[in-house]
Order: C-alpha cells, then sequence, then structure tokens
C-alpha cells in the first residue's frame, strides 16, 4: 500500500479512454488499496484510477459529513468498476467542481441532476443505484475520468473557472 503521485492535467495518460477491469485478482486489490490511500492523504471526494497513471475502469469515491460542506450530503465510500452511467431526464444543475489533477482550481460544471449507475464492486459483485445531487456529480466527474474528460472541458462559461483562493466568496465550496 503506498500514496501514489497524482497526475497533472496534460498528462497523457489523463486523456486516454481507459480499459475494462477483466481480472479481480491481488493486483486490482492492490490498486485499491493506493488509491484508497492517495484520496484520503489528499481528502479527496473521488479518485479515478488513470490520476495515479493506471488506465482501467476504476472509481473510488466517498464523502462523510463534513462541517466544511454542510450543503453537501454524504456519498457513501463505494468503489465502482466498470462503470455505466444512464442520465434520468434531461434536466442539469450547474455545481463547483474541483479535481486532485487541477489542484488549487475549481470550475462551474453542468450536471445531469439525477442518473442511474451501474458496475461492479471489487468482488465482482453488481452495483445498481439511482442518485441525485452531489452523489450524482461526483460519479459523473469520475467516470469522466475513465474517458479521458477532465472537467475544465464541461465548464459552459470559462469565465467561471479560476483559482480557489481568488474565488472565494463568489462560489459554493465544493470537495475536490
Ligand atoms: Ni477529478
Amino acid at each position: 500500500m503506498a500514496i501514489r503521485p497524482v497526475l497533472k492535467m496534460g498528462h497523457p495518460i489523463l486523456r486516454q479512454v481507459a480499459l475494462p477491469v477483466t481480472q479481480f485478482g491481488p493486483e486490482l486489490q492492490s490498486l485499491l488499496a493506493d488509491m484508497d490511500e492517495t484520496m484520503r492523504s489528499l481528502h479527496g471526494a473521488g479518485l479515478a484510477a488513470p490520476q495515479i497513471g493506471v488506465s482501467q475502469r476504476v472509481v473510488i469515491f466517498g464523502l462523510e459529513a463534513n462541517p466544511r460542506y454542510p450543503h453537501v450530503a454524504p456519498v457513501p465510500y463505494t468503489v465502482l468498476i466498470n462503470p455505466q452511467l444512464t442520465p434520468l431526464g434531461d434536466e442539469m444543475s450547474e455545481g463547483w467542481e474541483g479535481c486532485l489533477s487541477v489542484p488549487g482550481m475549481r470550475g462551474l460544471v453542468p450536471r445531469y441532476h439525477r442518473l442511474r449507475y451501474q458496475g461492479v464492486d471489487p468482488n465482482g459483485a453488481p452495483i445498481d443505484r439511482t442518485v441525485e445531487g452531489f452523489h450524482a456529480r461526483v460519479v459523473q466527474h469520475e467516470v469522466d475520468h475513465l474517458d479521458g474528460v477532465l472537467y475544465p472541458q464541461r465548464i459552459r462559461d470559462m469565465r467561471n473557472f479560476g483559482f480557489e483562493d481568488a474565488l472565494l466568496g463568489q462560489m459554493t465550496p465544493m470537495p475536490d
């Protein structure tokens, strides 16, 4: 188990389409342990395997109740492998996002308000959930990483992209 360096925007691995996981053995367990430790060390709300240089379709996310983000409902800690997203309805909502691969910055990003996600857990058991709000946002952000997309590419108006310290007071703070 180790804290791994997080790749930053511009690294070619972050632009790749990651490959599905086919082996649920010790290598996957070790990847998940590293992802977990890395995300916790940086107090992230989510992390995708490509962010630590592994181009496989694995994301982790979760957020306990946090006084820094009182308006954000907690999200259960989840390991999601080979995810598939199905938006439910056309409703989009805009929210401020950050990303451990884009440190110090925030942007206002439209996401589907409600969606269904499916995939498997580390034992290959199915996951099938319908979620909304921040939970739906975090899943869309993490799964975008698996398709080589970072949140700045989703920002509609680039005036709503900037450094966190400069944006203070203009945005609702959100976890990375
Ligand atoms: Ni990210």
